[in-house]
């Protein structure tokens, strides 16, 4: 593999290139680099590499000059060479773009600073435009570096053990194991057990469980392109179990078009669609909450029609989701039956079409789900009253779907709309 680096600053790499495994790819000829001076390609005697912006503004440039005569002189000695230029505005860099990478037999990295490059060069001659992250940086000076050390370890020869390139994070598609080393004991933190027990398949075991643990905690995403196997499967489900997360629909209190509060009807509908939703995104509970006991008993003969009656054997799938459905005559009562449930009381998340006070973020939810019962909110007629939101901890920002203010869903969209935002991220399952 060839890289060519193209900085107005070459002095910059000369330590990172000799040290560490990436020193000695270099020394044992696994890997070849080949840094190139910008200045080396000015066309006037003061060197001159940038400009002014056209149109004004700050900083410099690069002209396009420079950097045209730098890629036909590595295109005249490698024809085949991707030029990748890093710059903020690239393609977020991460294992699979490594390995895309690593692919090619060589490529110039170009390293932008100030402004960045010419656009018509960009446009032009630059075969990818790559970010290393979603942060500003003096230069791409580091970023080559970053992506020459991933594509580095993924050519045979340059890691001792091919083992623990694929044992790494993102190699195989999740998180990395936590690792010990001695002593067992260290101001009385022990060393799982299991890692001193010398039962090889244990310790396998519980490293991928641990892999596929911190992968479901932190990076879920990930989870959607892993390979997961089916025992992997049937562990990443006990964790999810772990998430205790119920659906509240409101009746009372909540408020009329004038903003009055009142208790509202319950809409068959609702039962159907919300205890699908919560079936299907493993949801622990939905608790439908109705002070009218006339309303309450229609319902619950909605309910039990479904759950025993003729609709339980005429549709098994129904039953499985209509299961989910509690009466509570109060928002206390309902909330007293989640924590007799958990054994501790939920957070209670608010949500309302309108823009209420400060919101809490879908990713910092999510980090609640694993440490607390949630209940989820949902007002019917016109929303919640303020008696509520002040009883409740949390708010979740109104779904907005367009740049504009209209918003006007049923509940059951809402609803479903909410879950999946908190929770499709774990939907990674496939059939
Ligand atoms: N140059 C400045 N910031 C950068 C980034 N995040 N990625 C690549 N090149 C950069």
């Amino acid at each position: 593999m060839k890289f060519y680096i193209l900085t107005i600053f070459p002095e910059y790499f000369s330590s990172p290139l000799k040290v560490g495994l990436l020193g000695k790819a270099i020394e044992r000829g696994l890997i070849e680099v080949e840094v190139l001076n910008l200045r080396d390609f000015a066309q006037d005697k003061h060197r001159t590499v940038d400009d002014e912006p056209f149109g004004g503004g700050e900083g410099m440039v690069f002209k396009p000059e420079p950097l045209y005569q730098a890629i036909q002189k590595v295109k005249e000695k490698d024809p085949d060479t991707h030029v990748v230029y890093l710059s903020p505005q690239g393609k977020l860099f991460n294992q699979k773009v490594a390995e895309s990478l690593a692919k090619h037999k060589s490529i110039l990295f170009i390293c932008g600073r100030y402004e960045g490059i010419d656009e018509r060069i960009r446009a032009h001659f630059v075969d990818e435009e790559v970010s290393i992250g979603d942060y500003v940086v003096f230069g791409g000076e580091v970023a080559s570096l970053v992506v020459i050390e991933a594509i580095s370890r993924l050519i045979p020869g340059v890691v001792g053990r091919k083992d623990s390139v694929d044992k790494e994070s993102f190699t195989s598609g999740l998180l990395k194991y936590p690792c010990y080393t001695r002593p067992r004991e260290f101001l009385g933190y022990k060393v799982p057990e299991v890692l001193i027990s010398g039962d090889h398949a244990e310790i396998e075991r519980f490293r991928r469980q641990s892999s596929l643990k911190i992968t479901l905690e932190r990076r879920p995403e990930l989870l959607h392109s892993a390979n997961l196997s089916q025992e992997d499967y049937a562990f990443l489900k006990s964790l999810l179990e772990k998430q205790r997360v119920y659906l509240f629909l409101l009746h009372y209190p909540v408020k009329n078009k004038e903003g009055e509060t009142i208790a509202s009807a319950i809409t068959s509908l609702d039962l159907h669609d919300l205890s699908r939703l919560g079936r299907t995104y493993g949801l622990k509970g939905v608790f439908v909450i109705q002070p009218l006991s006339d309303q309450r008993e229609i319902a619950e003969r909605i309910c039990r029609h479904w759950t025993e009656g003729f609709g339980a054997k005429y549709n098994p799938t129904r039953k499985e989701a209509i299961k989910l459905v509690k009466l509570f005559e109060t928002l206390d009562s309902a909330i007293a039956e989640v924590e007799r449930e958990c054994g501790e009381k939920p957070l209670l998340i608010a949500t309302d079409a309108s823009p209420k006070r400060s919101y809490i973020t879908v990713e910092r939810l999510r980090e609640l789900l694993w440490e607390k019962p949630i209940a989820l909110i949902l007002g019917t007629a016109w929303g919640l009253c303020d008696e509520v939101f002040d009883q409740c901890d949390y708010f979740l920002e109104p779904i907005w779907g367009r740049l504009d203010a209209y918003n006007h869903l049923s509940v059951r969209s809402a609803g479903s709309i909410l879950i999946d935002r908190i929770l499709g991220i774990y939907s990674f399952w496939k059939k």
